[in-house]
């Protein structure tokens, strides 16, 4: 696990407009001022530990600005992104308009837009190649549901979707794996209903991921692959999954909203690094 560190980043999908925003990262600062210090922080500069928050988007940008005050690097990401550059597509953002506001990360296809917004395999392909085309980051979420895992289909469904996610010929997929692309597991039975997985779950279908990247681009690239947990994470139960081999971070949603907890989570990044060490 450590030589991919751990990114721990917090979805807030349609919470804290603006004056939210700035109370969090004002109470983030203070208070990690006095708790992230030392080895905590060499982490941070080392890149074996990051931190993102993913905002709505109409706080983005006073998160991003906020973000240059912290004491520890803190990056920014998007909810969504269009896969075209620009056009008529109302009520969408594209690639360049993040890149023009000082964005590098997008997360693609969570499950409340494969959910609610008509999201498939195919627009969450086209919307990670085109952003990685662009160089952005980008944290691609896949999962089961709940009748899915029960039907015993979890490793079907996760295949179905890394499939979908990726381009068919082996060159075009190792484009993929250079580092930006982060694919968060997060199965859908999870996502706020504080039916966490186990950490063997979790670690399970991490395991089915990574196989699935080392027969589609090679273990190299496989084994860099930075792969998050997200459902009901907490401070409470994060130390456990980090423990897992293949958990290389969290996408946290209602235990993000906090800066105690969403720090409290920072603090178990470090730890279970500095333990892995
Ligand atoms: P949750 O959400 O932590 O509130 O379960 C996770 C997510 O949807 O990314």
């Amino acid at each position: 696990m450590s030589s991919r560190g751990i990114l721990i980043a917090g979805n807030w999908k349609m919470n804290h407009g603006p004056a939210a925003t700035v109370k969090f990262f004002s109470e983030l600062k203070e208070r990690s001022l006095s708790v992230l210090t030392g080895d905590a922080l060499d982490l941070f500069r080392s890149g074996k530990l990051r931190a993102c928050i993913i905002p709505p988007y109409m706080s983005l940008f006073r998160a991003l600005e906020l973000s240059k005050g912290m004491p520890f690097p803190l990056e920014v990401a998007a909810q969504n992104a269009h896969w075209e550059k620009s056009g008529a597509y109302t009520g969408e953002i594209s690639g360049p308009i993040l890149a023009e506001m000082g964005f590098s990360w997008v997360l693609i296809g969570h499950s409340e837009r494969r959910q609610y917004f008509g999201e498939t395999d195919d627009t969450v392909r086209k919307r990670t190649e085109s952003l990685l085309a662009q160089n952005f980051k980008v944290i691609a979420c896949i999962g089961e549901t709940r009748a899915e895992r029960e039907s015993g289909k979890t490793e079907e469904i996760l295949h179905r979707q890394l499939r979908g996610l990726f381009p068919d010929s082996k060159a075009g997929a190792s484009t993929y794996l250079d580092g930006r692309l982060v694919i968060a597991y997060e199965p859908v039975w999870a996502i706020g209903t504080g039916l966490t997985a186990t950490p063997a779950q979790a670690e399970e279908a991490h395991v089915i991921v990574r196989r699935f990247l080392t027969d589609k681009v090679g273990a190299g690239a496989a084994e860099k692959t930075q792969i998050l947990y997200g459902g009901s994470v907490t401070p409470e139960n994060i130390d456990s999954l980090l423990l897992c081999k293949n958990v290389d971070g969290a996408l946290v949603g209602g235990a993000s909203l906090k800066p105690e907890s969403y720090l409290a989570l920072l603090l178990a990044g470090a730890k279970a690094e500095l333990a892995n060490r």
